[in-house]
């Protein structure tokens, strides 16, 4: 039985993906390297600091940065990323997503958040929606980031269920291989050809509902 839906928070509950690439593409730009839309793909998902280091690689920058110094760029990133978020409301959820809670909630389904991103707790308050939640998985207790499985076993872990027992909803190319890694079945938003991984993708959140989500884990766990 389905028992808990795993989601992850960037892309998916709101579109704070387009701040994390404006904000990525603007410290780049300083680094000297260009962080285009093709190449962020890679970045989505990704933490924080795995994000730079993957950009000083792109722009074969790998040694040039100290420990300390590399700290610094990732708090300059996050210091331009929070002032663009600043603003955002209850009007940020994406479509689909509040009408999804609320028939979790009905159903009795638990609802976990497993995202990458440190500041998830605080979007969730702008949002107004963290009491639809059952759980935030911190990303700084587990192992290993996407596309490594651990945060969502721990939000399995969280839920009460067994990996069989939740589905993955993920806008990432890491974190649908995170989910399968996990023996999830997992759900996708956005480019079938990114995301081909995923057992289901709908090019909008707008097409997520309880029915959709229990009739691809159905198919996925037969
Ligand atoms: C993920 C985003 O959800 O969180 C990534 O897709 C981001 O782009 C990661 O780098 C970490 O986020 P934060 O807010 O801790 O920098
Ligand atoms: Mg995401």
């Amino acid at each position: 039985m389905l028992k808990a839906v795993l989601f992850d928070l960037d892309g998916v509950i709101t579109d704070t993906a387009k701040f994390h690439f404006l904000a990525w593409r603007d410290l780049g730009a300083e680094l000297g390297v260009t962080v285009d839309e093709a190449f962020n793909e890679e970045l989505k998902g990704v933490s924080r600091i795995d994000s730079l280091e993957r950009i000083l690689v792109f722009g074969g920058l790998a040694d040039k940065y100290s420990t300390a110094e590399k700290e610094a760029l990732c708090t300059k990133k996050n210091d331009h990323y929070l002032e663009l978020i600043q603003e955002m409301t209850p009007a940020d959820i994406l479509p689909g997503i509040l009408p999804l809670l609320e028939e979790l909630r009905e159903a009795g389904l638990k609802a976990i958040v497993t995202s990458a991103s440190k500041n998830a707790p605080g979007i969730l308050e702008l949002l107004q929606v963290k009491d639809y939640f059952d759980g935030i998985v911190d990303p700084a207790s587990v192992a290993a980031g996407k596309p490594a499985p651990d945060i969502f076993l721990a939000g399995a872990e969280l839920a009460g269920a067994k990996p069989a027992e939740c589905i993955g909803v993920e806008d990432a190319a890491s974190g649908v291989e995170a989910i399968k890694a996990a023996h999830i079945p997992a759900i996708a938003i956005g480019d079938a050809e990114v995301l081909a991984q995923a057992d289901r993708v709908l090019a909008d959140t707008s097409d997520l509902s309880l029915a959709v989500l229990r009739d691809t884990w159905e198919k996925a766990t037969a």
